[in-house]
């Protein structure tokens, strides 16, 4: 009766242009514990569009991210690259005074969490926005029109480590710190905030095969190993590629470099801020490192990740 009536009232809540939701899909999300968010977030979304007139625009640039896959960053970048003649003094660069979580945010958390609705008359052109939704979730609107959207993943061991510290640490204090061996299992099981990791990754891969004009699919591992050639890739995808003069001025290095883990962790805005929803900005910044999962899995734990991927990306030419 739960899910019936949850199923009812969700369809209730969602804008007619995006249709119902089928049955089906979401009882199975609801028999792996994921229902709620994935489900009620496309609402969310919808409301921005149904109820205050608000569509996606052709010039419009959606961040798209599983949580703690590094979106601190590619936010960052984003901003910087989109605007680099308005800031063209990096001294002077609005992302050092402020998080780039409060330059580019997240519109379902601003209106669910923060309870705020976005002023978005106030954004420039073009509307830089960040969003955890599934792909299945997304906005008629947004997969209609122009607009961009820019997908960054990263490798499922390091997601969840990230995902567990940062979790503790927004934990409030009495209720002590989650165990790692529960939320593993729910990780494996596919109860995160935004629907089950792989389900996430691959629904934004299979799109970016078959629309490579209108979504870059990114990896958080080989934007560290090779960063000018996927900060370029960026650029031009998002049709402000870098001129030859300013390669010659080091301009690539100089966005890397203002964007860089060290660089942005030590700016007083994100080691004493805070954001509107109240979490220390400081929880964004922890060790921005390849491969620390080592540090916390067991074998066990590598395996069993190792074969739910094995089993979800089967045939999708994906791998981590
Ligand atoms: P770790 O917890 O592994 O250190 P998100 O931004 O999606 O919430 O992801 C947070 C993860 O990105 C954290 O990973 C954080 O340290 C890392 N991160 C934050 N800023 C970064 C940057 N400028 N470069 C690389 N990684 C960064």
């Amino acid at each position: 009766d739960t899910f019936v009536s949850f199923h009812h009232f969700s369809n209730k809540l969602r804008p007619p242009s995006f249709g119902p939701n089928i049955l089906e899909d979401v009882f199975d999300m609801f028999c792996i514990g994921s229902v709620p968010m994935w489900t009620l977030l496309g609402s969310c979304v919808g409301l921005l569009e149904g109820e205050f007139g608000e569509t996606s625009k052709n010039t419009d640039i959606l961040l798209v991210t599983t949580p703690k896959s590094g979106t601190t960053w590619l936010k960052a970048i984003l901003f910087v690259i989109e605007n680099r003649t308005r800031y063209a003094d990096m001294n002077q660069h609005l992302l050092l005074a402020n998080n780039p979580h409060d330059l580019v945010p997240f519109l379902e958390l601003k209106l669910y969490v923060d309870k705020q609705v976005p002023d978005l008359t106030s954004f420039t052109s073009p509307r830089l926005f960040a969003t955890h939704l599934p792909f299945s979730s997304l906005p008629e609107s947004v997969m209609c029109s122009a607009s961009k959207l820019v997908y960054l993943c990263r490798n499922p061991m390091d997601t969840f480590v990230s995902l567990h510290h940062f979790a503790n640490k927004i934990r409030p204090p009495s209720l002590g710190p989650n165990r790692l061996e529960d939320v593993f299992d729910m990780f494996c099981k596919g109860v995160c905030i935004c629907g089950p990791f792989w389900d996430h990754v691959l629904g934004y891969w299979k799109e970016s095969l078959e629309k490579p004009q209108k979504v870059l699919f990114l990896k958080y591992e080989e934007m560290k190993e090779e960063p000018i050639i996927h900060l370029k890739r960026l650029a031009e995808f998002l049709g402000c590629s870098f001129s030859l003069e300013e390669e010659t001025l080091g301009v690539v290095d100089e966005i890397l470099r203002l964007c860089s883990f060290d660089h942005l962790s030590s700016l007083e805005v994100n080691k004493n801020g805070k954001l509107s929803s109240g979490e220390e900005n400081k929880a964004y910044f922890r060790r921005g490192e390849v491969g620390d999962w080592k540090n916390y899995l067991t074998d066990e734990m590598v395996d069993r990740l190792v074969q739910i991927g094995e089993q979800k990306f089967v045939e999708s030419g994906l791998k981590f």
